[in-house]
């Protein structure tokens, strides 16, 4: 069984760096080249560079996730959840396994669909025709998704490594009940803010590399402050 565990646990970084290093690629390299780029040059990249980067990018996803909540399932089923509820541990594992999965369901849900339009109307533009008409907007959304991703794997990866987050009591049920809750709103609303609308205030931190990471440090403090007041 330690044997698995380990080997899950490597498939799980293996896999995560892979998708992470791609989102940093995508967020921090290839929008801030495209937006200085030729439009032929683009529209090349977009046809073949992007479909292989977003190929890993997925799957890299896909296989982080899976793994991923194996080793919480494990942990879960090891302790009983009466048990593995009681510790702050399992919260903080909690908090940085549900961001993964949000990220998760990003990738899958919204980037990759939104990105197949933009890819799609590329080839159709290089070939003669015309470009889709929903191009631009489904290549804001996937940015505005992708970024919100930068933001949320800053604290994402400060909760995967909740074992060696010491220095928490006990979980009592108003702690539990109060993460849940303040903790979910928080989560809801940056989650919102990706998938509603398409400018406005709010998103302006998404626009530059430098706000997206202040924005994921600055929720990361909250979550932490959040885990100090609770538990
Ligand atoms: C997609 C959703 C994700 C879920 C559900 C998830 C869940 C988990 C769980 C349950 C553990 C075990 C913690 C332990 O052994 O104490 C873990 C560990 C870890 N995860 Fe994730 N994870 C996700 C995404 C990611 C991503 C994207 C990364 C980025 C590379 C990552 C990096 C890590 C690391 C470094 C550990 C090791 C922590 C340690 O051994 O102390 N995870 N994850």
């Amino acid at each position: 069984m330690e044997l698995w565990l380990f080997l899950l646990r490597w498939i799980h970084f293996l896999a995560g760096i892979t998708w992470i290093g791609l989102l940093y690629y995508f967020n921090f390299v290839q929008t801030p080249f495209f937006a200085e780029a030729e439009p032929a040059v683009r529209s090349a990249a977009i046809q073949k560079l992007v479909p292989r980067a977003l190929w890993w990018f997925r799957w890299g996803a896909m296989a982080t996730f899976i793994a991923g909540i194996l080793l919480y399932i494990h942990y879960l089923v090891q302790s009983g959840a009466a048990g593995f509820y009681t510790t702050a541990y399992a919260w903080a594992i909690t908090l940085g396994g549900t961001l993964g999965t949000v990220m998760f369901l990003n990738v899958w849900l919204v980037i990759w669909p939104n990105q197949q339009v933009v890819i799609a109307s590329a080839t159709q533009a290089a070939k003669g025709g015309q470009a889709l008409p929903e191009a631009a907007n489904c290549g804001r959304r996937a940015a505005l998704t992708s970024r919100t991703n930068v933001v949320f794997s800053i604290p994402m990866l400060f909760y995967m490594g909740a074992r060696h987050l010491t220095g928490f009591g006990e979980a009592t049920t108003q702690g539990m009940l109060g993460l849940v809750v303040l903790g979910g709103a928080i989560i809801a609303a940056v989650e919102a803010n990706a998938l509603v609308g398409l400018q406005g205030d709010t998103k302006k931190p998404l626009d530059s590399v430098s706000g997206a990471l202040w924005s994921g440090f600055i929720l990361t403090a909250v979550f932490y402050l959040l885990f100090l007041v609770l538990f």
